[in-house]
């Protein structure tokens, strides 16, 4: 499995996401790979936000080493599935990848979590420390879910 994970900025949010589903696909075994990108290229070559640091590490996982890059259209063929944060990620992913666009392989994280209800992890950007905690808490639960559904492995809470 090649699995993309997509926000605006790639600093805060999505590199949150490759962390922790990367951990896990690790954990279980699993020889994923897990990526992230963001639709604007605001935060090129930059480490992801540092209470995004600082919430993954209290729960043991290590992001310091990713850095911020932008969603291109070849990531579109690249990947086997690419879990978008919003609906303007979503937008914005659709308009990149031009020709390139595969609908199937692109759905908002938290529709693995609410089936069809497109509910939106929110940007805890210009927010405080407690919205990376309530992020990583959604982002964990949405990718135990991805973990079941893909390799078909049952994780008790
Ligand atoms: P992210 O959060 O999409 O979760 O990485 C943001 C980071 C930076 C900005 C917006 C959102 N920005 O406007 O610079």
């Amino acid at each position: 499995m090649k699995i993309l994970m997509v926000c605006l900025g790639n600093i805060c949010r999505s590199p949150l996401a490759e962390g922790i589903l990367q951990h896990k696909a690790k954990q279980h075994g699993l020889n994923w790979l897990v990526d992230s990108a963001g639709t604007a290229n605001y935060h090129k070559d930059e480490p992801p936000h540092r209470l995004s640091q600082k919430v993954s590490k209290l729960n043991s996982i290590d992001i310091s080493h990713l850095r911020g890059r932008q969603f291109m259209k070849e990531d579109m063929i690249e990947f086997d599935k690419i879990y978008v944060m919003d609906e303007e990620n979503y937008a914005e992913v659709k308009r990149i990848s031009r020709n390139n666009w595969n609908e199937q392989k692109v759905d908002l994280l938290l529709n693995e979590l609410y089936p069809n209800e497109n509910r939106s992890v929110p940007d805890p950007w210009y927010g405080a420390e407690e919205g990376y905690h309530k992020v990583f808490d959604m982002i964990n639960k949405a990718c135990d879910e991805i973990i079941e559904k893909y390799a078909g492995i049952q994780i008790s809470q």
